[in-house]
């Protein structure tokens, strides 16, 4: 009967935000300190602890791993009370676990939750991503142009000039040659070193951050996680998974996935309607880290709903334990 329950989204969001909010609370003390295992180990723990409090028949489908690679909240794991409706869960407990030993901005702890079977297995691998903002015309960029292109076509539709354009990319030598495409046609370019939920959430909010696209390879999973980000605020985005080696492929056919070279529109990530939410570990541009006074601890949370367009801040202040 629970798997015939309807997706509770609008009760069940209020726990998202308290699962993203704990994995924050037990990062945070591990700030700064260099130690990016101890970090998402701490993170990983008391996500697990919230998500079992929830009234959720709920499987982990992005997960930190395989089950035999992963202690807890592996793929295939099974959270909630089993007690409500079935849902897939896709997570990132802690997002930028460099930034976070590092005291970088924009490390984040990450959830979505959607109705079950409606979230893209993701394997392991390598995605090659491309998002932009809400505002624009359907697929006025996609992932079969030049980073040139896009740039171009992007302007165009804005009504601006090439170098009226910002770009997130993250900094990495596989970068170098679309890095140096983007920077020809005179459009900025902003470098992350971690961090790309982050980086293509920007786009969402494009007055607020100063980025208009986005554009690069990062982890799948991660993937997974900035459509549902984008299906709630608004904006296009497509995936395209990337193989190194027959590893790699045979993760992909272990998750159910048939056609290696098939680019994912947003919502082929994502097939209904998601909640999301995510918390600041480190400052950041989306939403303010922990911060640690005495006796006291604050987080701030951005929770959002895809059925709604519904997006909330939530500062939540708790006694310092
Ligand atoms: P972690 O938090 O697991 O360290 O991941 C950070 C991250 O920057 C992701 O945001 C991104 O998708 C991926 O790593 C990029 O992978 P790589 O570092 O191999 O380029």
């Amino acid at each position: 009967m629970a798997d015939k329950q309807e997706f509770q989204d609008r009760m069940l969001s209020l726990g998202l935000a308290r699962v993203s909010e704990a994995a924050a609370h037990a990062s945070a003390r591990l700030i700064g300190r260099g130690d990016e295992k101890a970090a998402d180990q701490a993170a990983v723990n008391a996500m697990r602890d919230q998500l079992n409090m929830l009234d959720i028949k709920g499987v982990v489908v992005i997960g930190e791993g395989e089950r035999d690679e992963a202690p807890m909240l592996f793929i295939g794991e099974e959270v909630g009370t089993g007690n409500g409706p079935a849902v897939d869960i896709a997570l990132d407990p802690l997002e930028g676990t460099t930034l976070t030993a590092k005291d970088m901005p924009n490390a984040l702890t990450v959830i979505a939750m959607a109705p079950r079977g409606t979230l893209l297995h993701a394997p392991d691998v390598y995605m090659d991503k491309l998002a932009i903002g809400p505002g624009y015309a359907k697929d006025v960029v996609n992932l079969d142009m030049t980073p040139g292109e896009r740039i171009e076509a992007l302007a165009k539709a804005r009504g601006c000039k090439p170098s009226d354009i910002t770009t997130c990319i993250l900094e990495r030598p596989r970068h170098e040659a679309m890095i140096a495409e983007v920077r020809a046609t005179g459009a900025a370019i902003r470098l992350i070193t971690d961090g790309d939920v982050a980086g293509v959430i920007h786009c969402a909010e494009a007055d607020i951050t100063g980025i208009d696209i986005y554009m690069g390879s990062g982890g799948a999973p991660e993937g997974v996680l900035a459509a549902s980000a984008l299906k709630c605020m608004g904006g296009q985005m497509w995936g395209r998974l990337l193989f190194r080696n027959d590893d790699e492929r045979g993760r992909a056919s272990k998750a159910g996935i048939t056609d290696f070279n098939r680019i994912y529109a947003r919502d082929d990530m994502v097939t209904a309607d998601v909640i999301f939410a995510a918390t600041g570990v480190t400052n950041g541009s989306i939403v303010q880290g922990v911060k640690r006074e005495p006796g006291y601890i604050t987080t701030e949370t951005i929770l959002m709903r895809s059925k709604t367009g519904s997006v909330r801040r939530m500062i939540y202040r708790n006694p310092a334990k």
